[in-house]
């Protein structure tokens, strides 16, 4: 399973990169206000340099399907590791399936985003798109189940070998995480402030505590062994 950074803080996903755990990030346009990104072209450039190979999702910034195609084009031109995401209906309704489409079949990698149902998220695979971004805290505010989303999902992926890799975002708790990478998630995008928590344990610092403490106990002892068969060469 795979980890993104669902940031558009290059500190943040800087910090995470040296310490070995990031496969990529994920931004959306309130992500990018959050971060104070306050040029798009300039904030995906830095992002998609630091993160080298690894994938950086960019949202499209319009309703409108024919400017949608125009804006994935300009994005995927500025790195290669930029991944064009598309909501899978715009605010009105409407189908955004068919630009995935177009914009796969034109070598465009795309990740098919804000997706709260089976339905959508089979739509998209077929559609073409490289990602679904399953949305498990939006699926959970609506009363659902996200890891039977997620569950079902994977399965009919690996029923009909179809190559879409799900990406589980809108993380709210710690225990999101763990509940979407025991459904079945291939990648969960974690905003950076869950990634401290993930690693600490009061439990853990304290039996850190307990073998330093005898650690400097055992150094003592030897030292002191030491000293005594230098001074009078007993063993
Ligand atoms: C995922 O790619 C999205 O950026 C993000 O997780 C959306 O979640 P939220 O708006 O519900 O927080």
């Amino acid at each position: 399973m795979q980890i993104f950074v669902d940031s558009a803080d290059y500190k943040q996903i800087e910090h995470w990169l040296e310490e070995g755990v990031v496969d990529g990030a994920t931004t959306n346009p309130s992500i990018m206000f959050k971060d104070g990104v306050p040029d798009i072209e300039e904030g995906a450039r830095k992002l998609a340099a630091l993160l080298q190979e690894r994938p950086l999702s960019v949202e499209v910034t319009t309703n409108d399907r024919a400017t949608m195609l125009q804006e994935a084009r300009t994005f995927a031109t500025w790195a290669r590791n930029i991944v064009v995401k598309i909501p899978v209906v715009n605010e009105h309704g409407e189908s955004c399936l068919g630009v995935m489409h177009r914009l796969t079949e034109e070598g465009i990698a795309i990740n098919a985003t804000a997706i709260l149902s089976f339905n959508q998220a089979i739509l998209a695979a077929k559609a073409g798109a490289t990602y679904v971004s399953i949305f498990a805290g939006r699926v959970a505010d609506e009363g659902n189940d996200p890891a039977v989303v997620i569950r079902n999902v994977r399965n009919w992926l690996e029923e009909w070998k179809v190559p879409a890799r799900i990406i589980v975002g809108s993380i709210r708790t710690v225990m999101d995480i763990q509940s979407a990478a025991l459904a079945g998630a291939h990648i969960i995008t974690i905003p950076p402030q869950f990634l401290p928590k993930m690693v600490d344990h009061r439990y853990t610092r304290e039996t850190v505590r307990q073998f330093v403490q005898d650690a400097e106990k055992t150094l003592a002892q030897m030292s002191k062994a030491k000293v005594q068969v230098a001074t009078t060469g007993a063993r």
